[in-house]
């Protein structure tokens, strides 16, 4: 039988982390009012984190805000702010550490859509580099500069993607920002490493959420398209990736610094073997066919 982690419970009903695990822990998670990051702020603050959520849309924000609160207790507030705009994230920034600088930050928010790249207008190539790029590089050297000055440990954390890596027709401002969003997060893992703080990156693979799901999954015959790719046979669970993420953001994490985990079932390893589909495109009777005669099956 296949025994999965749902619910940060283990296969015995075992809690996977210690209940405080995040105590003391104050965390800006951007784009933290839908899918992921409310997945991940959850978690967050389950683990006794405080936790700071933002985004365009302050009734998303508020909403989510008030619904993690009352399921875990903890502190959780929310600033409406496009991290496309420098000005708004100093703001936001200056209020949030009014009361207590942050510990941690997750680069969460993202734009994305597919498309033919020959039908992208130059607006439509700008408005995935400025969210996912721009954006997260403003909110990290912001955060950064404050923890230098101050002295500060702190941690942070970028969610990528798989083609980050590889490349991805369809999603090429996607890819580009990605790349680009990966190449930071190495970069200050050496710059900023030895003034303690640290910068890893998560990579996952498909987890269904309306946002991602209402701009890249045109119909269910993509749907079912992206779940065969997975060696795993199956999308993530959000508490799975909520769950890497926790562990990322914890002082237990202390020695990784400016890597990225990737957390997608194996999908881009199938992908990238020569081989792989083969297990898609043959029967018993082919592989029988390939054995040597004479030879019995073992
Ligand atoms: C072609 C498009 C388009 C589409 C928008 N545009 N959608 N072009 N195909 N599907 C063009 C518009 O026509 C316009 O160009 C330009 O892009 C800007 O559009 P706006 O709507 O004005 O932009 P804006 O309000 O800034 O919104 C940004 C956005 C939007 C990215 C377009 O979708 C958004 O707000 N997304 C946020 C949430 C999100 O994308 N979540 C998914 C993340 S999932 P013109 O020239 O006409 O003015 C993810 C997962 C990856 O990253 C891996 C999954 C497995
Ligand atoms: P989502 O729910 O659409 O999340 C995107 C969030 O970003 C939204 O809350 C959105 O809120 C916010 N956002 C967008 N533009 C912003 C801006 N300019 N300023 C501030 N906030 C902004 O999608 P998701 O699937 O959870 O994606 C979360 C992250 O995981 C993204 O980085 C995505 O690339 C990554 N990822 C997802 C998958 C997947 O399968 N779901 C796979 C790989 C990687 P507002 O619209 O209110 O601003």
């Amino acid at each position: 039988m296949i025994k999965v982690v749902f619910l940060g419970l283990g296969p015995n009903n075992e809690p996977m982390f210690q209940k405080d695990l995040l105590n003391g822990h104050k965390i800006l998670v951007t784009g933290g009012g839908t899918g992921l990051g409310r997945s991940m702020a959850q978690r967050f603050s389950e683990l006794g984190a405080e936790v700071v959520i933002c985004g365009r849309r302050e009734d998303v924000l508020s909403q989510a805000a008030v619904e993690i609160q009352k399921v875990t207790g903890q502190k959780v507030t929310f600033v409406s702010c496009d991290v496309r705009d420098p000005e708004a994230n100093e703001k936001m920034l200056d209020q949030i550490w009014t009361e207590a600088p942050l510990t941690g930050l997750v680069n969460n928010a993202a734009g994305n859509f597919i498309s033919r790249t020959e039908d992208l207008s130059p607006r439509a190539i700008d408005s995935v580099l400025n969210i996912v790029l721009h954006g997260s590089a403003y909110v990290t050297v912001s955060c950064g500069r404050r923890w230098l000055k101050q002295g500060r440990r702190a941690s942070v954390l970028s969610i990528v993607t798989t083609y980050a890596e590889t490349g991805s027709a369809f999603v090429v401002p996607s890819a580009m920002a990605k790349a680009g969003v990966t190449a930071m997060t190495k970069s200050l893992a050496v710059e900023w490493g030895g003034r303690g703080i640290r910068l890893n990156a998560i990579a996952p693979g498909p987890f269904p959420t309306p946002g991602a799901w209402e701009r890249l999954v045109p119909n269910e015959k993509v749907g079912k398209a992206l779940v065969n790719r997975i060696p795993l046979k199956r999308v993530g669970e959000h508490i799975e990736l909520a769950n890497l993420a926790s562990f990322l953001m914890s002082d237990f994490s202390g020695y990784i610094n400016g890597d990225v985990i990737t957390i997608d079932g194996g999908e881009c390893l199938k992908g990238a073997g020569q081989f792989s589909f083969l297990g898609d495109f043959m029967s018993e009777a082919d592989w029988a066919a390939m054995r040597p005669p004479n030879k019995s099956k073992t």
